[in-house]
């Protein structure tokens, strides 16, 4: 299966049609980093443009991309090139390499002595790397060839690029900048953290991270391989004959070389031994941890090489064997809407089935409801799926050009499809948002019971929780009480991260059961009603013996709602009994009696910033503080309030409070007051 167009050019309006195209994806490419065509597609575009021209050279056109350097688009910049920096010619097939053996076996006048330096094809963007007196000065991008983009605000940031080499040496090392499939992962999730559009796949990612390094305010990682070295400022370091004793000299400065990748630098006698190097090397590509195009193969020996010397744009003494596309073209027919284990609901592309990277692809993410508007893709749009490795298959963009009569809007869902509850649309992903229902509104519900007003645990964000529920690890509050120092460490990524929540985890275990039963997330219940509750039964089996009609009699709880809150209690049972064996507190410490608190009696307002007397309490706990001492908290000073905790810029309540003669304290006196309730 192949995307190239197989039709041939045969009058001069589709040749120039065709130019038009090849031109729009090479300026959009070199753009926005995205292309509209495929690889395979563009390639064989440009050979059918060749082959015209070729029968039809009155009719080429002057900016027809034949024979140009990123097809005559890609960013010059104004650095001046040593050496030009030059393309490659391609094959296909095994037919194409021999064809190319034998062209270079007539040229040297000789079979090839010296062997073939054969090589991965990395995809991702060529840049020279300028070292002087073995420090790393400047690096500068491919461009037309003669002259390229400065590129050395990326100079750090490039794992096997360092800064310095082993030597004092000034030499120009090239090589191909990419992004490993995990390294693309983390930009991804560092982009979308900054609120950045996440890249569509590893190569437009390479360029876009070393093209926005100047001004981006967070750095992505990138890998650098070197597949060749020049003389720099005329100084001449470059010892050895052949391809491969150059290479080995710049592994040994300190530069990484194709030669440290699982597939390369190899060098062979004959070229059936190549192309028997290129079925493994195949084989090897889906578990290769970054991307390769294809196979280089070079004659090793320098002399050669120079024997074979160049075509303009291409030398005539390498070759790539450029292996199937990883992109692809194929029909979006369908966006199912899946809710996960923790509640997110992502869309998903049903696709017409299409043969990607050895296997057929019929699913892609489509990541999340913002990434279908911002591409603006349709229902039956063409659109570019790329697959690579065990990278989950991903659509890069609607190819909005070959859109048909009979595409349609996606629906989005308005409610959750696994359990009908609402959709939490506030965040990139939606989530289901009825944490108490059926069980898919997981994850909202553990980020409840850990929130500040419930359990507390503030080092488990949302990552976690998350990486706890894929585990399997939690499937309810409860579970967060037996985690092991090992499951901890494992979701969070560190052992030190593991020992803080240990420590979280246990604290909770004490909270009062008013924030105990807060969070188990009952319907209709929030942290005011959870304090009441709590308060008027003082222990969970009270709560759990209480019918409707005693749940009503509890001050503040809307008799109709009653029923509900049962039922949902009810139903916690199983949640409830392993909160129990964990040793989570059930008991409401008491309340003091009336008459008999520190501020019984008393109206309270706090206002202003609070600070270390009272512990850093957020605003809710300090309410908590002052109703467990036997006094009313209140938001705005009225005649009623019969005292005022000012704190840092006090504004407008304090001045109130005066005008009515309130009683004024400061946060110290206000803590004295309440000691014996802030532990
Ligand atoms: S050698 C004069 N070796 O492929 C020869 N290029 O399509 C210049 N590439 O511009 C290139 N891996 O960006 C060479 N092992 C390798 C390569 C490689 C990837 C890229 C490079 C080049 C493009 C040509």
């Amino acid at each position: 299966m192949t995307t190239a167009p197989t039709a041939l050019l045969i009058s001069r309006d589709d040749y120039n049609t065709a130019v038009d195209t090849a031109l729009a994806a090479c300026a959009a490419y070199y753009g926005d980093g995205d292309t509209t065509l495929d690889d395979a597609s563009y390639d064989a575009l440009v050979h059918q443009l060749a082959a015209y021209e070729q029968e039809h050279p009155g009719h080429s056109r002057a900016d027809s991309p034949v024979g140009k350097v990123g097809g005559g688009a890609a960013p010059t910049g104004d650095v001046a090139h040593t050496v030009p920096m030059l393309s490659l010619d391609n094959v296909f097939d095994a037919d194409g390499l021999m064809k190319w053996g034998a062209s270079l076996a007539r040229r040297l006048d000789a079979p090839v002595r010296g062997g073939y330096a054969e090589e991965p094809k990395l995809d991702g963007m060529a840049i020279a790397a300028r070292y002087r007196q073995g420090r790393l000065t400047q690096l500068i991008g491919r461009g037309d060839g003669s002259h390229g983009e400065d590129l050395s605000a990326a100079i750090g940031s490039i794992v096997g690029l360092p800064e310095r080499l082993a030597l004092e040496t000034t030499v120009e090392i090239r090589g191909e900048v990419l992004l490993t499939r995990a390294q693309f992962e983390a930009a991804n999730e560092l982009r979308t953290a900054h609120g950045d559009k996440p890249f569509s796949n590893p190569r437009n990612g390479t360029a876009g991270t070393l093209r926005g390094a100047k001004s981006r305010g967070y750095t992505i990682e990138t890998t650098f391989f070197a597949y060749g070295a020049v003389s720099l400022d005329g100084v001449d370091v470059l010892r050895g004959d052949t391809h491969e004793a150059v290479m080995a000299q710049v592994a040994a400065l300190g530069v990484q070389t194709t030669a440290s990748t699982e597939v390369g630098l190899r060098v062979y006698a004959t070229l059936e031994e190549v192309q028997a190097r290129i079925e493994e090397i195949i084989a090897l590509r889906p578990s290769l941890p970054f991307g390769i195009d294809g196979v280089v193969i070079k004659a090793n020996s320098f002399e050669e090489q120079r024997k074979a010397g160049f075509a303009t744009r291409h030398p005539h003494w390498a070759i790539a064997r450029k292996l199937p596309p990883v992109e692809r073209r194929t029909k979006l027919i369908g966006v199912e809407w899946n809710v996960g284990r923790t509640g997110i609901i992502a869309p998903r592309a049903v696709l017409e089935p299409v043969e990607v990277d050895g296997s057929v692809v019929q699913y892609a993410t489509l990541h999340n409801p913002k990434f279908i508007v911002d591409s603006g893709m349709m229902l039956n749009d063409v659109v570019t799926v790329w697959k690579a490795g065990d990278i989950i298959p991903r659509i890069e963009a609607p190819v909005v050009e070959m859109r048909g009569e009979d595409a349609t809007p996606i629906v989005f869902p308005d409610c959750c499809p696994k359990c009908g509850g609402d959709i939490d649309k506030s965040g990139e992903r939606w989530e289901c948002a009825d944490g108490a229902g059926g069980g898919c509104g997981l994850l909202a519900a553990l980020k409840y019971a850990v929130g500040r007003d419930q359990l507390d645990i503030d080092g488990l964000g949302v990552t976690f929780l998350e990486a706890l529920v894929e585990n399997g690890d939690v499937a309810d509050v409860a579970d967060l009480f037996t985690l092991s120092r090992e499951q901890l460490a494992a979701a969070s990524r560190s052992d030190k991260r593991a020992d803080t929540l240990l420590t979280q985890i246990a604290a909770a275990k004490e909270k009062p059961l008013n924030r105990v039963f807060c969070a188990l997330g009952v319907v209709r219940t929030g942290r005011t009603l959870s304090r009441e509750i709590a308060r008027h039964f003082g222990t969970m089996d009270k709560i759990r013996a209480a019918d409707a009609e005693a749940l009503a009699a509890v001050p503040k709880l809307p008799g109709a709602n009653a029923p509900k809150i049962a039922a949902h209690i009810a139903a916690m049972a199983p949640v409830i009994d392993k909160l129990v064996e964990a040793g989570v507190n059930m008991r409401e410490p008491v309340v003091e009696a009336a008459g008999n608190g520190p501020l019984t009696g008393q109206v309270v307002v706090v206002t202003g910033g609070m600070n270390a007397a009272l512990h850093g309490l957020n605003r809710n706990a300090v309410k908590e503080l002052i109703e467990n001492a036997g006094g009313t908290s209140s938001g705005s000073v009225s005649k009623k309030t019969t005292l005022l905790v000012a704190g840092e810029n006090a504004g407008s309540k304090l001045a109130k409070a005066r005008e009515l003669g309130v009683k004024v304290v400061t946060e110290d006196e206000f803590a004295e007051m309440v000691a014996t309730h802030l532990s």
